[in-house]
């Protein structure tokens, strides 16, 4: 056996070949909110955006700003400058939280590219599979947002994607099949922490499928299983990896 058993240690690896943090350029650049140049709402969307709020509930009224005609003053939702079209909605709770269900209504956001449920108490609810229809999406952060059950494989249809953001979303959140993400070729950051993968015997070949990936985490997944190389042939562009707080049976070969 020249298998070193290192279960129960936490093993963390930290590939930082560029030591400047990542900034928040996901976001989308062209949604800027400034109060003397904010364009006019889209009516549809507006619509949209009140179908989206009526299956909410908001007991800390995080959305009271959300009447009047012009969405695109309403807090948490941008609209780019350019076209007026809702570009990003940033409804991230922060211990204040949303609640509810999620409308459908959002796909009638169609050029939204930027999306943060994060830190939210969906906790009766499933990520809804639509999530996988909002075509345009370049940012999903659904963090903290205490949804349930099993990641829908319909996030795989996200192929604009850049950056996706699962971690610890509750402590019912698992996945026993992640091939999905191999078809979203655009991923620069991917953050699985917390989700329960224990399933999962070969995990790296879904993940080795995407070339453009910087950041990978994959903390406490209950992994049994290390990836059989680290070689990590196709992640050229990976500058930061942790694989910590699992169950690793480590047969490390770093290249
Ligand atoms: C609109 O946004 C673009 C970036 O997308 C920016 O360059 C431009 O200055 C903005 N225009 C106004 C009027 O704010
Ligand atoms: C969410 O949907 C469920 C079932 O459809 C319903 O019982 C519940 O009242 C809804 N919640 C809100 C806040 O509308
Ligand atoms: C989205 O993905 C699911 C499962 O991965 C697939 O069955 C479905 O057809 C896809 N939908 C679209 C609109 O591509
Ligand atoms: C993880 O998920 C599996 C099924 O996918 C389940 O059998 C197991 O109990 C879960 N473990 C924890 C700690 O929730
Ligand atoms: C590397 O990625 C390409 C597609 O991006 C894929 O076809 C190939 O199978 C991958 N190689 C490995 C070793 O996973």
């Amino acid at each position: 056996m020249d298998t070193l058993h290192f279960s129960c240690i936490q093993i963390a690896i930290a590939l930082l070949l560029f030591t400047q943090a990542k900034s928040t350029t996901e976001g989308s650049t062209s949604a800027l909110h400034p109060n003397d140049a904010i364009p006019s709402c889209v009516a549809g969307e507006k619509s949209a955006l009140l179908a989206f709020r009526a299956g909410l509930s908001d007991p800390a009224n995080l959305l009271s700003s959300w009447k009047g005609d012009d969405c695109c003053r309403w807090k948490g939702v941008y609209c780019s400058n350019r076209t007026g079209h809702v570009v990003r909605l940033d409804l991230q709770g922060n211990g204040q939280a949303l609640a509810g269900n999620i409308s459908s209504s959002l796909l009638g956001l169609h050029h939204l590219r930027y999306l943060d449920l994060s830190h939210n108490r969906f906790d009766k609810v499933h990520i809804p599979e639509f999530i996988g229809s909002i075509n345009n999406l370049r940012y999903l952060d659904l963090s903290g947002s205490l949804f349930v059950g099993s990641i829908p494989p319909q996030l795989g249809n996200l192929s604009n994607l850049r950056y996706l953001n699962l971690g610890y979303i509750s402590d019912n959140t698992y996945s026993t099949d992640i091939t999905w993400l191999s078809r979203l070729t655009s991923l620069e950051h991917l953050d699985m922490s917390g989700l329960n993968l224990s399933t999962l015997v070969h995990w790296l070949p879904s993940v080795n499928m995407l070339p453009t990936l910087k950041v990978l985490r994959v903390t406490n997944c209950l992994l049994k299983n290390s990836p059989d190389s680290l070689l990590l042939s196709n992640l050229t562009s990976l500058e930061t990896l942790d694989l910590s707080e699992n169950h690793l049976m480590a047969r490390f070969q770093m290249g």
